[in-house]
């Protein structure tokens, strides 16, 4: 059955703006995407807002709703209660072009500066089989689509602007990862990873975990290994510390 959603929009730019409330017919099965455009499309059509696929595949919708960092395509208006208000905001840790919509390119240049994969140069095509296990493991990772909803929410970045030029973030540690555990990478990251990207900054806190639409462990599968590893060579309280309570 459908009914009226009271919906609160941030609406203005870089130079600032206001939560604007609306209110929206939506029919039983919509997600908080739906609504947005229907908005757009009856209300406030110089509304801006970034999609592409709208089935949690492209990554485009990132936004924060009643203040947690979700897919606005992949948010069924079911889980709310029809009475309450839904606020859709920004993604906070990322400047603002024009309302939904930010500038992501921090996350683009963070891409650029990992080494890529470095296979040994006199490998001949077909020579090396990979094993199932090494296959699966990276795998895991490479189902992440840059929605960019785990370096939003991480507070090392989220709170601290200044710590954004030495930090490069959940969705990079995953990547660090995924090259570290390939058999055939024969480059090592590990200094690079904690000196220009900060793997020290992350307390374990899980909030990249918790917010990944692709259920990507972030934390157990990629950061907690990868902080291990850099420790073997450097001194990392928190690894440390975790280390400690693992330990019988
Ligand atoms: Fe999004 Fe998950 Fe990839 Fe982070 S790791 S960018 S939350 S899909
Ligand atoms: Fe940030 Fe995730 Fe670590 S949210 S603090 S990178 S566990
Ligand atoms: Fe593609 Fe939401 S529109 S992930």
């Amino acid at each position: 059955m459908g009914y009226d959603l009271k919906l609160r929009v941030w609406r203005g730019d870089e130079n600032g703006g206001r939560l604007v409330d609306f209110t929206v017919p939506v029919e039983e099965g919509e997600v908080v995407l739906d609504a947005i455009h229907r908005l757009q499309a009856t209300q406030a059509g110089d509304l801006a807002v970034r999609w592409n696929c709208k089935a949690g595949k492209c990554g485009s919708c990132s936004a924060e709703i009643n203040g947690k960092p979700r897919l606005m395509c992949m948010t069924r208006l079911s889980l709310f209660d029809p009475q309450e208000t839904i606020t859709v905001t920004p993604m906070r840790t990322f400047p603002v072009i024009r309302d939904l919509v930010t500038d992501v390119s921090f996350n683009y240049e963070k891409a650029k500066s990992v080494p890529p994969f470095t296979p040994p140069a006199d490998l001949a095509p077909g020579e090396y089989r990979m094993q199932q296990v090494d296959v699966e493991r990276s795998q895991e990772f490479r189902k992440c689509i840059e929605c960019f909803l785990c370096q939003d929410v991480c507070h090392v970045i989220r709170d601290h602007e200044e710590n954004k030029p030495r930090f490069a973030g959940p969705r990079f540690f995953i990547r660090y990862a995924e090259l570290d555990m390939h058999p055939l990478d024969t480059l090592d990251r590990k200094q690079q990873l904690r000196e220009e990207h900060g793997i020290g900054f992350c307390n374990i806190t899980k909030c990249c975990t918790e917010v990944c639409p692709e259920g990507i462990k972030i934390t157990d599968n990629a950061i907690i290994p990868m902080k291990e590893r850099v420790v073997d060579t450097h001194y990392d309280p928190v690894t440390r510390l975790f280390r400690k309570v693992r330990s019988p």
